[in-house]
């Protein structure tokens, strides 16, 4: 039926629905307040359904819409605006303190800072899009700069929105909202009932429960799960300004979306550390569950000076709580060989719940950690998880040790491959030194391809175990020759699955470039360190050229991570299969330079106090602005920032003719925009 022919009353009547079914799930959801019974929602509910298909006049953001969009055959990749951070921890009330001093130096300020105080969610971390109002994407984490786009899925939760309330705030142009997807406990045990009694496999937890629902293909499947949400933050938004932390949090109500009713604002550490005494206590009476409290600076502007890490912004911490810990008995100890051929002893215990996890194995470590907690074969031992860190083993209950228990020795030979292994004078680790190591072999090609490298969906460590064991391939490189015909005849094989092996190989040929040197599996080079080399150098050659003295001049790259990379392009072996990665259509794409960076390609050097800054916020001022700081000054020296006092470099910078600033000239040259 064309427009023009709807009877005016059944368009008002629609729009009427809308409202007031969007204003009752606001009322349910968010204010947990409702003043409808479920059967008169239902019953306007279905008024809306049978009109909007009478009519055809059903939109996407009509509340009729939440489920029903066709299951898809994979994500799509969604890319945050603003990268998605993670948190620093703390677990002691030590470290809680420390947090706030540093912040005070940073800053250099003596005054207490106000604190949001947030239940820190276990659950799955999302962004949601609003534009002018409307949700349009919801997406995953990921790995904080891309995650999947799960917006379908995300549109079935009914505590989200899919439009803003714009009674008290109008709605932004653009608004990304941060949150936590999670399930709660009564409805999580619910589910696993249903589950077992179906004959499926339970969730470990509530935290994989709700992860594993929203990665389903089916929105159907999403739909029938118990998912809820609770926002914590913003990323980008256009259209709209804060000050504080505590105003994005009560804007964020206004505009109907969920916030826990636990937050808090209070001045001091002091009153932040006594808050989370008392949520620790609540916290096994929640609903849902929390694994510590969030402090966050309130103030936006302090939360800006103060700018971010590589992974982690400084002006929040997720303050911990206690590790939960349990009993269990070590049934043997095993010797892992990592992708740098260290070999990691692992105590494989009787399975035992800890914090709603079953943990089997915990790590030992090294020989010395071994023989410093004298675990030996048959103990029973105090296990501990904390986060998602690997769970370790505390201590040993002496009293419950059976007789005969040996102490553990580390085997002279690898487990692998039988080489001997080795053990530097003066170091903790031991290795084998084989290279060709079968172990570290499939080790290093796991790393290559997991979601920290190369990213390379469905290579998982069955397939590589079964690739190196075949001689199919013996380095990364190897990987990019293979076809579907090498796989099908393969166990496990059929033509799509090798089919769809094969393209996400060729499809990582070009990733970006931090990617393909975090893959290389340098020792000491993680995520936050590659990418630093990637934004320094931009492109893999740069860098394999740069020697010790280029290497440190990267801001976070010290003398260890310096002579690792040296040692690892050093090596005839590394740099044969990087030519071969190269050869085979390997490429690293250079970060997308920051626009506008008004300092990049400038050296500055400081000398003397400052007033207003401490060193290392001037030092952060300027590396944020594409700068770089350096300690001696040279030819090469653009600005020589000269504070009270100033020593020998100011003497030198005049003798080299370099720009001397004071204080308020530096500050000035800041404020030319960041
Ligand atoms: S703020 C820039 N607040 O913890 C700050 N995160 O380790 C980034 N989380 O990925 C996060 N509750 O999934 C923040 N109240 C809260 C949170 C919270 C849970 C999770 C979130 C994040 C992880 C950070």
């Amino acid at each position: 039926m064309a427009q023009k022919d709807i009877p005016p009353e059944v368009i008002s009547r629609v729009a009427e629905l809308r409202d007031q079914l969007n204003y009752h799930n606001y009322r349910y959801y968010v204010l947990d307040d409702p003043v409808v019974s479920d059967a008169e929602f239902d019953r306007l509910m279905r008024e809306l359904t049978r009109l909007e298909e009478d009519y055809g006049l059903a939109t996407p953001d009509s509340p009729t819409q939440r489920v029903g969009a066709q299951p898809l055959d994979k994500f799509e990749t969604v890319r945050h605006r603003q990268p998605m951070l993670s948190l620093e921890n703390a677990f002691s009330e030590a470290e809680a303190r420390e947090f706030d001093e540093r912040l005070k130096r940073f800053l250099k300020t003596a005054e207490e800072f106000d604190y949001v105080l947030e239940p820190k969610m276990d659950g799955c971390a999302v962004e949601l899009v609003y534009e002018q109002g409307r949700l349009t994407v919801g997406s995953t984490r990921g790995d904080g700069y891309r995650g999947e786009n799960v917006t379908q899925n995300l549109k079935t939760i009914r505590a989200i929105p899919l439009n803003l309330r714009e009674e008290k705030t109008g709605a932004p142009e653009l608004l990304e909202v941060r949150g936590e997807v999670y399930m709660d406990l009564p409805e999580f045990k619910r589910l696993n009932e249903d589950r077992l009694a179906r004959g499926e496999p339970a969730f470990a937890n509530p935290r994989n429960a709700a992860a594993g629902s929203l990665r389903q293909l089916d929105p159907k499947i999403t739909a029938a799960r118990p998912l809820n949400i609770y926002c914590y933050g913003v990323g980008e938004v256009r259209g709209h300004s804060f000050d504080t932390q505590w105003q994005v949090l009560q804007t964020l109500k206004e505009w109907g979306l969920r916030v826990n009713p636990l937050i808090a604002r209070q001045r001091g550490i002091d009153a932040a550390i006594a808050l989370h005494r008392q949520l620790e206590s609540q916290r096994h009476g929640l609903p849902y569950e929390i694994d510590g409290m969030v402090i966050k600076v309130d103030s936006l502007a302090l939360q800006e000076r103060l700018g971010a890490k590589t992974r982690s912004p400084r002006w929040a911490l997720a303050y911990k709580f206690a590790a939960t810990q349990a009993t269990t008995r070590v049934l043997s100890i095993e010797v892992n060989v990592g992708r740098t051929g260290a070999v990691t002893p692992m105590a494989v215990m009787e399975p035992v719940e800890v914090g709603g996890v079953t943990v089997s194995r915990a790590t030992l470590h090294n020989e010395d950690e071994v023989a410093r907690k004298g675990v030996r074969v048959g103990d029973t031992v105090l296990v501990q998880r904390a986060g998602d860190v690997i769970p370790e083993v505390v201590k040993v209950i002496l009293e419950e040790r059976p007789p005969g228990a040996q102490p553990f020795r580390m085997p002279e030979n690898c487990p692998v491959c039988g080489t001997p292994l080795v053990r530097p004078a003066g170091e903790k680790v031991t290795r084998c030194p084989n290279p060709d190591c079968f172990g570290s072999q499939t080790r290093s090609i796991m790393h290559f391809a997991s979601k920290a490298g190369m990213d390379i969906d469905g290579l998982g460590e069955k397939i590589i175990l079964q690739l190196v064991g075949v001689g199919l391939i013996s380095d990364v490189s190897d990987l990019y020759g293979l076809t579907a015909d090498d796989l099908i005849p393969l166990e496990r094989f059929a033509e799509k699955s090798a089919g769809n092996i094969i393209s996400a190989i060729q499809a990582s040929k070009e990733v970006p470039l931090w990617r393909l040197i975090n893959a290389l599996g340098i020792r000491y080079v993680g995520e936050a360190t590659a990418q630093l080399l990637a934004e320094h150098f931009q492109s893999l050659e740069a860098l394999m050229a740069a020697d010790k003295e280029d290497l440190l001049h990267v801001e976070g790259v010290g003398e260890q991570v310096a002579a690792s990379l040296r040692e690892f392009f050093d090596n005839e072996r590394n740099r044969a299969l990087i030519r071969k990665l190269t050869e085979a259509g390997v490429r690293g794409l250079p970060p997308e330079r920051r626009a506008a960076a008004p300092l990049s390609g400038k050296t500055f050097v400081f000398t003397g106090g400052l007033s207003r800054f401490s060193r290392e916020e001037a030092k952060a001022q300027v590396t944020a602005r594409g700068g770089k700081v350096t300690s001696s000054v040279s030819a090469k020296t653009d600005y020589v920032v000269a504070g009270a006092d100033p020593g020998s470099k100011y003497a030198k910078a005049q003798a080299l003719g370099v720009t001397i600033l004071d204080e308020a000239a530096f500050e000035e040259l800041l404020r030319g925009g960041k």
